[in-house]
Parts: structure tokens; C-alpha cells; sequence
């Protein structure tokens, strides 16, 4: 037979590349790369096709999808492409409820809320921001909890003192690669700290608008715990993105995390739920390896259900979570191999994802004018 020998090849035009990305859709955001602004760079050399995908976090976990993804579609629609090299970029959507009421450079704020202490909601803080740091993006962490700071001590910053360079900004203070600030770093560790409302809500716009993040793709904010004025007057201190609640499976603290979920959905506060996180969720035992639900199990998930909210997923209880808070060296960073690091950096990944989807959902021209209404509570 003959006409089987191999042609040259057809000569692959850009354009046909671009036609075979559009069919190919964001898995979260449910739009197609190249009208997504998505696609960088393509480089065309024979059969084989190069070009950059910019995510809209570094901390995506479906890289593997969209590369598979990309790749399928442009081997099914031209023939001639033989390899295909995806590089990975990111630029973090800017969100602009955030952007259109303060003038900082922070592209989005989430704060870490819990109905009540001791859930771990700080420890929860913490390995967020570092873990968000280590996929690449860039974090602040900003310790709203002025009755109990205990960022200074889990980040190993207890030392640690900020300085101003220009007598009006203070720098923030930078650890595993996440800048800042605590009241715990202004103030005496002894000093008990009695917060008239006023002050904190001074102290929490200090916090934002006077410390020098520079650009910021994420501030993390540890909340105090709980859903009284102190918490209503800091949410309407700063605008956040979202918020996600800390929780421990046992069902009596399901009550606490619904009243939770419903103080930032009022209608004055109307902060976006990002979701629930079970943590403490079952103790691997180091020597046998059985697992006990010394808390229960799925209360997280549930309470997430009936709130119709998302569920961010689960944290083990592990010694070395605890030991790392208080030796200063967070889990994430010091046994990022364990299970209770892995569940945190997955939890992360999906976090990020979920706050691309909500900031490119906002309507761009949406803003929210200070209201003089909301007046402080406190
Ligand atoms: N998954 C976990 N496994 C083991 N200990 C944990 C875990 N999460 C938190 N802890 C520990 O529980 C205590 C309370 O956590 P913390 O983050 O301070 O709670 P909160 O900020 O909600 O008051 C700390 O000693 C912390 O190290
Ligand atoms: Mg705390």
C-alpha cells in the first residue's frame, strides 16, 4: 500500500490551538480557559505545543485535571499536535468588595471564626496561612483575637517586636514566609487587655490599613471566638471575603457553630460562609495506628448540611498539631508528611479554589458604601 508514509506535517496555527482550549472549561469555574483570560504565551515548534496557564491561585488543587484536560482536547482536535508542555502561572482575583471599601493592597480577607474557643480555630489560622504560603501565594495573618493573641506564640514570634520605618506604618512581622500582626507583639504577655468597643475597632482598622502587607493575596484573620458585639463589631471593621467556621464533631458544639454560621449571614454582616472545618476529628493512635472518634465524627459535615453550607473537610487530632503551636513551629512546616499537615494543605487548596469562584462571581461595580447605620456595637 502505499500513501503511508509519514507527510510532513500540517503546520499547527495559533489559532487552531486557541479553538481547541476554548472547549476546554475551568473545573471550578465552570468557564473555558481562554475566555477565562486563562491562556499565556502559546509557543508552537512542529507537533509539539507550549503555552501558560494562569489559575487564578497558586494554590489550585486541579492542576492535573486541567493539564489532562488541555491536552485531551488538543490531541482530539488537531491531528498534528504530538506533545503538549503546560506551564503554570497565577494572578489571584482581587475582590471587590474589598477593594472598592479600603484602600489596601489585600486582594482578599477571610477570617477563621468559631462559636467557641478551644476548637482549635487558631492553630486552623495559622496552618492555613503557611500552608497558602508554601503553595506560593502570598499571606498575611492578622490576629483579631485581642483577648487571646496566640499567633505571636504558634508563628515562634513571641519575641518579636514591629518597628516603623516612616513613623506612620508598621511593618509587619514575617515567619514561613506570612507577614503579621498581633496585639500580642504591642503588648506585655502579663498585661491583661480590657477593650473598650471603640479601641478595638480603632485597633482592628490599625491592624489593616496602618501595617505595611504590601500585595497580599490572602489576609487570614484569626477571629476571637464566639458570636457576641465583639465579633459583630470587628466584621464590620474590615470588609471580609468570607469566613470559615471551626468546628469539633461532638454535637454539642454543632449549636455554637450554627449560631456561628448565622451571625455572618445576617443582614448587616452578610459575610459569605467559605465553610465549615471539622477539626479534632478522630485520633490516630501512634503505636497501632487505630483510629478513635474520641469527639464522634461527622458533626462538622452535618452542621454544613443544614446550613447549606460547604464543608471544607477534616483535621485529625495529632500530637504534633499541638506541639507545634506551642513550640512555634506549625505542623504544616514541622511534619508537613503527617496526616493532620496533608488534611490542612488540602483543606487550603480547596479554600483558595472556593474563594476564586465566589471574588470572579461578585459583580465588579457592586459596592458597599460605608453605613453609617451599622453603627459600632460595643
Ligand atoms: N488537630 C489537633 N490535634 C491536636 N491538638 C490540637 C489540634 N487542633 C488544635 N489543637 C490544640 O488544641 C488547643 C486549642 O487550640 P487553639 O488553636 O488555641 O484553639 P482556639 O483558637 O479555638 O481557642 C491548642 O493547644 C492546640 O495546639
Ligand atoms: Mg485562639
Amino acid at each position: 500500500m502505499f500513501g503511508l508514509g509519514k507527510s510532513p506535517s500540517p503546520s499547527i496555527s495559533e489559532a487552531d490551538v486557541i479553538a481547541a482550549l476554548s472547549t476546554v472549561n475551568d473545573p471550578e469555574l465552570h468557564r473555558d480557559l481562554v475566555s477565562l483570560g486563562m491562556i499565556r504565551d502559546i509557543a508552537i515548534d512542529g507537533g509539539r505545543v507550549a503555552f501558560t496557564v494562569v489559575l487564578t491561585t497558586p494554590a489550585c488543587p486541579l492542576k492535573n485535571v486541567i493539564q489532562q484536560d488541555c491536552e485531551n482536547a488538543l490531541k482530539r482536535d488537531i491531528p498534528a499536535v504530538e506533545t503538549v508542555h503546560v506551564q503554570w502561572d497565577a494572578q489571584v482575583p482581587r475582590d471587590s468588595r474589598l477593594s472598592s471599601r479600603v484602600a489596601v493592597p489585600v486582594r482578599n480577607a477571610i477570617a477563621v471564626g468559631s462559636g467557641k474557643g478551644g476548637v482549635g480555630k487558631s492553630t486552623v489560622a495559622v496552618n492555613l496561612a503557611v500552608s497558602l504560603a508554601q503553595q506560593g501565594a502570598t499571606v498575611g495573618l492578622l490576629d483579631a483575637d485581642v483577648y487571646g493573641p496566640n499567633v505571636p506564640m504558634m508563628m515562634g514570634q513571641r519575641k518579636a517586636r514591629p518597628v516603623s520605618k516612616d513613623g506612620k506604618h508598621i511593618e509587619p512581622i514575617e515567619a514561613y514566609g506570612v507577614k503579621m500582626i498581633s496585639i500580642g507583639f504591642l503588648v506585655d504577655e502579663q498585661t491583661p487587655l480590657v477593650w473598650r468597643g471603640p479601641m478595638l475597632h480603632g485597633a482592628l482598622r490599625q491592624f489593616l490599613g496602618d501595617v505595611n502587607w504590601g500585595d497580599l493575596d490572602y489576609l487570614i484573620i484569626d477571629l476571637p471566638p464566639g458570636t457576641g458585639d465583639v465579633q459583630l463589631s470587628l466584621t464590620q471593621a474590615m470588609p471580609l471575603t468570607g469566613a470559615v467556621i471551626v468546628s469539633t464533631p461532638q454535637a454539642v458544639s454543632q449549636h455554637d457553630v450554627v449560631k456561628s454560621i448565622a451571625m455572618f449571614q445576617l443582614e448587616q454582616i452578610d459575610v459569605p460562609v467559605l465553610g465549615v472545618i471539622e477539626n479534632m476529628s478522630g485520633f490516630a493512635a501512634p503505636d497501632t495506628g487505630t483510629v478513635y472518634d474520641i469527639f464522634g465524627a461527622g458533626g462538622g459535615r452535618e452542621v454544613a448540611k443544614q446550613m447549606k453550607v460547604p464543608f471544607l473537610g477534616t483535621i485529625p487530632i495529632d500530637m504534633a498539631v499541638r506541639q507545634g503551636g506551642d513550640s512555634g513551629v506549625p505542623i504544616v512546616v514541622g511534619a508537613p508528611d503527617s496526616p493532620a499537615a496533608k488534611a490542612i494543605a488540602q483543606i487550603a487548596a480547596e479554600l483558595a479554589g472556593r474563594i476564586s469562584v465566589l471574588t470572579l462571581s461578585r459583580p465588579k461595580e457592586r459596592t458597599f458604601a460605608a453605613d453609617p447605620d451599622l453603627a459600632f456595637v460595643g
